[in-house]
């Protein structure tokens, strides 16, 4: 492999900040899609198209037709999260650099560096006996509703003896891993309103409502200090880990000290302690505050009592909790817990429903086969914490969903100072021409 060659074009890539949720990034996104599809053409593809291009295009690719081949699907996303604080970043999040064998950008690990090793995967491994269609999008952190409106009118993108998504981590260095479980989202603001307009808080205080205070007492109502979600019927659906799972889980070179420590880096864990950190990870559902808007946040001092204050919030879901049943429940609460003289509403933004992907398919023999010969270890199965909306999607024609991933834990996703080893990188890329090869020599 000419690394350096490589590592020119991936840096490349990692250079545009295509940041999907960000309206003046619009034009980086469309840069990004570019870049995918001059990569498309690069590989042979007969076929290279921008799907739903009225926002940030979804890139669709056909290969080279192989007769009888297997068709194999992939699915990454070239839209990355916004990087600030940008004043924690060592070096600059979209001017990629290379330290101690870590490269350090926004995307080098979510997604653009797992896109690319699917890519170059093929390219390297010279026409490999797979037929291959590619779905690359740009709006998967922004809850991915351009492709997933598209899918339910055109199912038929998805036809695929197996789907292959790389936006993952090994369990740790040297494992490997496989998904079988992603928790869904439900992203919402809600807002409390409790007078007309802003008041003098020296004419009105003490006697005039706060939206502030009323927003903030209504967030400590919908979940408690034990970590307990106060929403009724919350949890009625979750559906608890097979005892199998749990014994897997407990076996894994995961240490709940370790990851407060080392990766957390606070001086307690939050959530219900009556269950594993690896429980309220991956088997519980979340609720979460983004941020509060509303009131006086500017330099200086400015005496006001707000009237309207928004909460950006959202709950992660999981199996069998379903993303309607949820934001009715979510503005049910809300309805309740707010007291009567408080104008209290909800607004939806996106979401996803959790997926559960069952791992018995032989494509995952082959991917275990592939990790094996590579790494020297299989996949060790087990779920994940973060959502990939579409996934429930790309699994609807029956392909097997195949997830997995070649970041490491300590990726830093969506944080200051993303990074992606090397080491992985080019792991990530022998381990895909493998799973390649294995594909098209045995099928599934
Ligand atoms: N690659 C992540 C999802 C992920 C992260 C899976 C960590 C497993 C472990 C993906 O890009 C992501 O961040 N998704 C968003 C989706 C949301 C904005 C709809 C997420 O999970 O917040
Ligand atoms: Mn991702
Ligand atoms: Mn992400």
């Amino acid at each position: 492999m000419d690394t350096d060659r490589l590592l020119q074009q991936l840096t490349d890539f990692l250079r545009i900040p295509s940041i999907s949720t960000l309206p003046a990034h619009s034009a980086d996104c469309r840069a990004a899609a570019e870049w995918v599809a001059a990569e498309l053409r690069r590989l042979g593809c007969r076929e290279v198209q921008f799907l739903a291009s009225g926002t940030h295009p979804v890139v669709w690719g056909v290969g080279p037709e192989v007769p009888g081949a297997p068709t194999l699907l992939l699915y990454g996303h070239y839209d990355v999260q916004p990087p600030d604080p940008l004043d924690e970043w060592t070096t600059p999040p979209f001017q990629p650099s290379v330290r101690d064998g870590r490269l350090f950008a926004r995307g080098a690990a979510d997604d653009k560096g797992q896109v690319f090793c699917l890519l170059k995967a093929i390219e390297t491994a010279g026409r490999p006996r797979v037929n291959f269609r590619f779905l690359i999008e740009g709006e998967e952190e922004y809850g991915s509703r351009v492709l997933f409106d598209l899918l339910r009118r055109e199912p038929e993108r998805t036809r695929a003896d197996a789907v292959l998504i790389a936006d993952m981590a090994y369990v740790a260095p040297r494992w490997p891993a496989v998904y079988t479980a992603l928790r869904g989202l439900c992203y919402a603001e809600i807002t409390v309103r409790t007078a007309k307009s802003d008041l003098h808080s020296g004419e009105f205080g003490g006697a005039a409502p706060n939206a502030h205070e009323e927003l903030l007492r209504l967030l400590g109502r919908l979940k408690g200090p034990d970590g307990k979600i106060n929403i009724p019927g919350l949890y009625a659906a979750v559906k608890r880990p097979t005892r199998a799972e749990l014994a897997t889980w407990r076996r894994l070179p995961f240490s709940e000290t370790q990851f407060l420590k080392q990766r957390v880096q606070a001086k307690a864990l939050a959530g219900l302690k009556q269950y594993s950190v690896l429980e309220r990870l991956w088997a519980l559902p979340t609720f979460e505050i983004h941020g509060v808007l509303g009131g006086f946040t500017g330099e200086g001092a400015k005496t006001v009592i707000p009237a309207e204050a928004t909460a950006k919030v959202s709950l992660r879901l999981v199996p069998n909790q379903k993303l309607k049943t949820v934001e009715r429940q979510l503005a049910a609460a809300v309805k309740r817990l707010a007291p009567r003289h408080v104008q209290a509403s909800v607004r939806f933004l996106h979401g996803a429903d959790p997926a559960v992907v069952p791992v018995d398919h032989p494509a995952f023999r082959l991917l275990d086969r592939a990790f094996r010969e590579v790494v020297g270890r299989g996949t060790v199965a087990v779920r994940a914490g973060g959502s990939i909306p579409v996934v429930p999607a790309l699994g609807k024609s029956g392909a097997p969903v195949v997830l997995t991933g070649i970041g490491l834990p300590d990726d830093r996703l969506h944080a200051p100072n993303e990074k992606l080893d090397l080491k992985q990188l080019w792991e990530g890329i022998r381990v895909f021409r493998r799973f390649y090869e294995l594909l098209g020599s045995k099928g599934v």
